[in-house]
């Protein structure tokens, strides 16, 4: 799939690629080209298999295929801008901030096949398949390397630090939590502090 961006040669060379490159190049993208059902890597434990084609220190881009019906948690991409194309189905992609400690959701909308959204820095969402005749597939690019993200625990009413090779749900693995805060804190500040929290989540 790393070929399908040959035709962009600007977003793999440079070390911190534009948004608007990255949003030229997913617009590029045929679905046509991308043999997409032998790359589809469903995940039905989770709310979406990962299949992460692309890593330089330019661009991240990873192929999410969605179990029907879910979504993921709210989360950021530990500073990284980005942007996501829908190659099939419906989506519903939610916009959170956090404001005096609750996450309040803020924006909502729902993108069909073909449609391109775009995240800035530091942008807390969350992406779901919408209920489309077929289930969601999106292929999603970041500038640059992802270290860390953040990742909110609705059920827990946690913030969490997780490793950034993580999808955006709460990890099973607890090796791959970094960092844990008791409520919801934005990702600045989540930058910015230290943890509130042991990682086995006591104070
Ligand atoms: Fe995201």
């Amino acid at each position: 799939m790393k070929d399908l961006f040959e035709r962009c040669p600007e977003l793999l060379a440079e070390t911190a690629p534009p948004l608007t490159a990255i949003l030229s190049a997913l617009r590029e993208v045929r679905p046509c080209e991308l043999e997409l059902a032998a790359s589809l890597r469903p995940d039905p434990g989770r709310p979406y298999g990962r299949r992460v084609f692309l890593g330089t220190p330019a661009v991240e881009g990873m192929l999410a295929t969605w179990t029907p019906g879910a979504s993921c948690a709210p989360h950021d991409h530990g500073g990284s801008s980005g942007g996501v194309r829908v190659l099939r189905g419906v989506a519903t992609h939610r916009i959170y901030r956090v404001i005096d400690g609750a996450l309040r959701l803020i924006a909502e909308e729902r993108a069909a096949a073909g449609d391109v959204l775009a995240f800035g820095a530091g942008l807390i969402h969350s992406m779901g398949d919408g209920g489309g005749d077929a289930s969601l597939v999106t292929l999603h690019l970041y500038a640059g390397p992802i270290p860390h993200m953040v990742v909110y625990d609705l059920t827990r009413g946690e913030t969490l630090k997780v490793d950034g090779g993580c999808g955006a749900w709460v990890p099973d693995d607890p090796a791959q939590i970094l960092g844990r805060w008791a409520g919801f804190v934005s990702p600045c500040s989540v930058l910015a502090s230290a943890p509130r929290l042991g990682l086995d989540g006591e104070a």
